[in-house]
C-alpha cells in the first residue's frame, strides 16, 4: 500500500474509533493555499465553501500566518484579568468600521450569540423584559440558548426542553413580528442574510420596518453576522448594505480567517449593561486570537478585499445567470456579495459529491440550495473554473434524470 493510502486508512480508522460521530467526513484534506486545498493523494480542489465562510482571505494567507507566528513566539495567552496589547486594538478596528460601541470577545459564533442573548436579558431585566424573538429558518448555533433561537426545529430534536423565553416568527414578515412583540419582549435577533436556512436575504423594506418597529416598541434589534459579516456581503458589516444599524451584533467565522475567535458588540449607550463579573470567557480575546484577527482586518484594507468581493460578485452573477438559462435544475439565484445560493429543483446535498469529484468543494443550505462562499479574494480565473465544473455537473445530472 502506498504512503498516501496508508495515511488515509489510518486517519479513517482513528476517526471511527476515537472521534464522536457528529460529522461524517470522507475527504481527507492535508494542506491549503489561497482558494485551493489538497487531499492526501495530492488532488487539488477549489474551495468554494471557504470552510463555511471562515477562510475569507483564502487558506494560509501569509499576513495572517505571519501574525500568528510572531504572536505565538511573544505571548499566546493571558487571562482577561490582565490587559494585552492586541485585544483593544482589535476592538477599535471593529468599532471604526461604523458601529460606535464596545466589544466582548469569545471563541465561536454560538458563544458570541449566547452573549447577545445574555446581554438582551440583562438589559431587559429591570423592565421585566426577558423574551427574545428570532426567525423561522434561522441558525444561531448549537448551545442551548442559541439552539432555542435557531428557527430550524430539526436541530432541537432530542434536546428538550428548549430554553424558555425564545419564540420564532416568519422571516421577512413585518406583521408577524409586530403581532409577536409584547411587553415581555427584550430583543429581536435575526441574520440580515440567512445562511444555513438557504441564503435568504432580508428584504430592505422589511429590515427598515423591523428597525422602526423595535424603536417604537422599545425592543433591542440584534443582528447575527457570524456568516454574512466580515465582508462576505460586499460590505464590512452586512447591515451596511441595508443602511439599517442594529443595537448589537455578533461576528465569528471569518474574523480570524481560520483562527477561532468570535465577538459581540453593543452600542455605546448599552456599554454598561454587562459590567465586571457579569460575563466572561477564559479564551475570549487572547493575544493570539486577536493578533490573527487584527491581521485579517489590516489585510482586508491593504488588499481591497471589499472591492474585489463586489467586483467578483458582479462577475459570478452574470455567469450564474447564464447557467440558469441553460439548466432547468436551477430555480433561482440569490446572492449578496459572495454569499451565493442557487435554488434547485432537487436536494442540493446530492450534487456535492459530483462537484467534489470534479474538483470543487461547495455547500448546501436549507434542503435545495447549493451554497457558494468563495474566498473574497477569488479571481476571475477561479470563478471560471468553478462555473465550468458546476455546468458539467448540472449537465450530468440532467442527462441522467
Ligand atoms: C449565522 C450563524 N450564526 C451562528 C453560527 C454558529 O457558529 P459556530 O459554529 O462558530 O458556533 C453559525 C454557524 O454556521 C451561523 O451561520
Amino acid at each position: 500500500m502506498n504512503e498516501q493510502l496508508q495515511l488515509y486508512r489510518t486517519t479513517t480508522d482513528l476517526y471511527r474509533d476515537f472521534v464522536m460521530p457528529t460529522y461524517a467526513p470522507k475527504l481527507l484534506l492535508v494542506r491549503g493555499q489561497g482558494s485551493y486545498v489538497w487531499d492526501h493523494a495530492e488532488k487539488r480542489y477549489l474551495d468554494f465553501g471557504s470552510g463555511i465562510s471562515v477562510c475569507n482571505l483564502g487558506h494560509c494567507h501569509s499576513a495572517v500566518t505571519k501574525a500568528i507566528k510572531t504572536q505565538a513566539q511573544t505571548l499566546m495567552h493571558v487571562s482577561n484579568l490582565y490587559m494585552n496589547v492586541q485585544q483593544p486594538r482589535l476592538a477599535k478596528k471593529l468599532i471604526k468600521h461604523g458601529f460606535d460601541g464596545v466589544v466582548f470577545f469569545a471563541n465561536s459564533g454560538a458563544e458570541a450569540n449566547e452573549g447577545l442573548i445574555k446581554f438582551a436579558r440583562k438589559w431587559g431585566d429591570p423592565q421585566g423584559k426577558n423574551e427574545i424573538i428570532s426567525m423561522h429558518e434561522s441558525f444561531h448555533g448549537r448551545t442551548l440558548a442559541t439552539l432555542a433561537a435557531t428557527g430550524r426545529s430539526k436541530y432541537r430534536e432530542g434536546f428538550a426542553p428548549d430554553m424558555p423565553g425564545i419564540k420564532q416568527v416568519e422571516f421577512n414578515d413585518l406583521t408577524a413580528l409586530e403581532v409577536a412583540i409584547d411587553e415581555k419582549t427584550a430583543a429581536v435577533i435575526l441574520e440580515p442574510i440567512q445562511g444555513e436556512g438557504g441564503v435568504i436575504p432580508a428584504e430592505i423594506d422589511y429590515l427598515k420596518g423591523v428597525r422602526e418597529l423595535c424603536d417604537r416598541k422599545g425592543v433591542l434589534l440584534m443582528f447575527d453576522e457570524v456568516q454574512c459579516g466580515m465582508g462576505r456581503s460586499g460590505y464590512f458589516y452586512a447591515w451596511q448594505g441595508y443602511g439599517v444599524k442594529p443595537d448589537a451584533l455578533s461576528l465569528a467565522k471569518a474574523l480570524g480567517n481560520g483562527f477561532p475567535i468570535g465577538a459581540f458588540m453593543v452600542k455605546r449607550e448599552y456599554a454598561e449593561t454587562l459590567t465586571v463579573g457579569t460575563h466572561a470567557s477564559t479564551f475570549g480575546g487572547t493575544p493570539l486570537a486577536c493578533a490573527a484577527a487584527n491581521a485579517v482586518i489590516d489585510t482586508m484594507h491593504h488588499e481591497n478585499i471589499l472591492a474585489n468581493c463586489q467586483k467578483q460578485s458582479h462577475y459570478i452573477k452574470g455567469k450564474l445567470n447564464e447557467l440558469k438559462a441553460k439548466h432547468s435544475t436551477i430555480v433561482a439565484i440569490r446572492m449578496r456579495g459572495l454569499m451565493i445560493g442557487i435554488e434547485l429543483t432537487c436536494a442540493a446535498a446530492e450534487l456535492l459529491p459530483g462537484l467534489q469529484e470534479k474538483g470543487l468543494l461547495a455547500l448546501s443550505a436549507g434542503e435545495n440550495v447549493l451554497r457558494l462562499l468563495p474566498p473574497l479574494n477569488v479571481t476571475v480565473d477561479e470563478i471560471d473554473q468553478a462555473i465550468l465544473i458546476i455546468n458539467r455537473e448540472f449537465t450530468a445530472i440532467e442527462k441522467s434524470s
